[in-house]
């Protein structure tokens, strides 16, 4: 008896929550990370899932680079690359982090760095003193480091060394899998616990690498009939991550091998304008920061954290989330550098 068109997503949903949750990964992180309830003054119950507290990168605050990355660290074994390359920015959290993970894999890593945003020789010279010996440092055009990457990766082709050039995140499927590990991470402890699920997550989102992980679950979730939770992305960079979305999300639905596209959920996405440049922050973000802190007793950044936390409740003021299901703001990590570009 063939099966109806509900009824073949319905299995193929269930078989990818299967195919994410025990996806190969090289593990780097502590998980599951902790689900935090804080009393907030207009949300209510406010769920903090704190990936910050995941122990790896530096101050072991790298929680969502961490998912990213055992994902991606796994494919990059599993093909034997000797050398990665990637492309970033002055203000990078993952150039740091990735370095160490891939010489325990003996594996080389180039850092090709953008001048974004704009810094002195000597300030960048300084930001990326302990990886100096791996960094390549550009221009300010983000299109001229794109083609500066192909290049890179040809010259490695042409002398034998088996490389991956990726973009910023990093923007690669098995990246985007390991991140959606994360949202299902969340449904198996509030099932546990008897916590209620989240009805929204609010999360920052530079590349998009992460909010997409996060999409694919969250339609896998909602397919199988498991859990309807909402992805909100809260953009920290100028250009605009629902153009880019489909793309990571086809790729990384290829890469698991779902023989049937999912139904794409209904996601969110929060502009603001003040968040809008990557690297950049003002006052009104850093005494975000200070406030947080003061009040909840977390630690988060104005290149990151503040711009979604601040977007989470301009948010919360239009609609009325106090009431329902808890929302949940996704402590993705921490920029220890951040100060380095107060006044950019
Ligand atoms: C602190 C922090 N928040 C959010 C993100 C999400 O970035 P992306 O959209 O590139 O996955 C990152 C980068 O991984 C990060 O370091």
């Amino acid at each position: 008896m063939p099966h109806s068109y509900s009824e073949r997503v319905h299995n193929e949903s269930l078989r990818a929550i299967s195919l994410i949750a025990n996806w190969p990964v090289v593990n780097l992180g502590v998980w599951p990370t902790p689900i935090q309830i804080v009393q907030h003054s207009r949300l209510g119950q406010l769920l903090v899932k704190r990936d910050d507290l995941a122990r790896f990168g530096r101050g072991g605050t790298s929680g969502v680079k961490a998912r990213k990355l055992e994902g991606f660290l796994a494919h990059v074994s599993r093909n034997r690359y000797q050398q990665v390359m990637i492309l970033l920015a002055n203000m990078t959290n993952l150039g740091h982090d990735i370095i160490p993970a891939l010489t325990n894999l003996s594996v080389r890593t180039r850092l090709l760095i953008v001048n974004d945003p704009v810094l002195g020789q000597s300030q960048r010279e300084h930001l990326f003193r302990n990886v100096a010996a791996t960094v390549e440092f550009l221009g300010p055009s983000h299109a001229a480091g794109t083609i500066r990457l192909a290049a890179a990766a040809l010259q490695a082709k042409m002398s034998g060394v088996r490389s991956i050039a990726v973009l910023p995140s990093p923007a690669h499927p098995s990246a985007v899998i390991g991140a959606a590990r994360g949202l299902i991470e969340v449904v198996q402890q509030c099932q546990a616990s008897g916590q209620a699920l989240p009805c929204l997550v609010f999360i920052s989102s530079a590349a998009g690498t992460t909010v997409a992980g996060f999409i694919l679950a969250s339609s896998v979730l909602r397919a199988a009939g498991v859990a309807n939770i909402r992805v909100m992305a809260v953009p920290v960079v100028p250009y605009r991550v629902e153009n880019w979305l489909p793309l990571l999300l086809y790729s990384a639905q290829r890469t698991l091998g779902l023989r049937m596209r999912m139904p794409l959920p209904d996601y969110g996405v929060l502009r603001v304008p003040r968040n809008l440049s990557y690297g950049r922050f003002d006052n009104y973000l850093e005494a975000v920061c200070a406030r947080v802190q003061d009040t909840y007793n977390l630690v988060i950044d104005p290149i990151y954290g503040a711009k979604s936390w601040s977007a989470m409740e301009e948010y919360a003021s239009s609609a009325n989330l106090a009431h329902g299901n808890p929302v949940m703001f996704w402590h993705c990590g921490y920029s220890p550098d951040w100060e380095a570009f107060r006044n950019c």
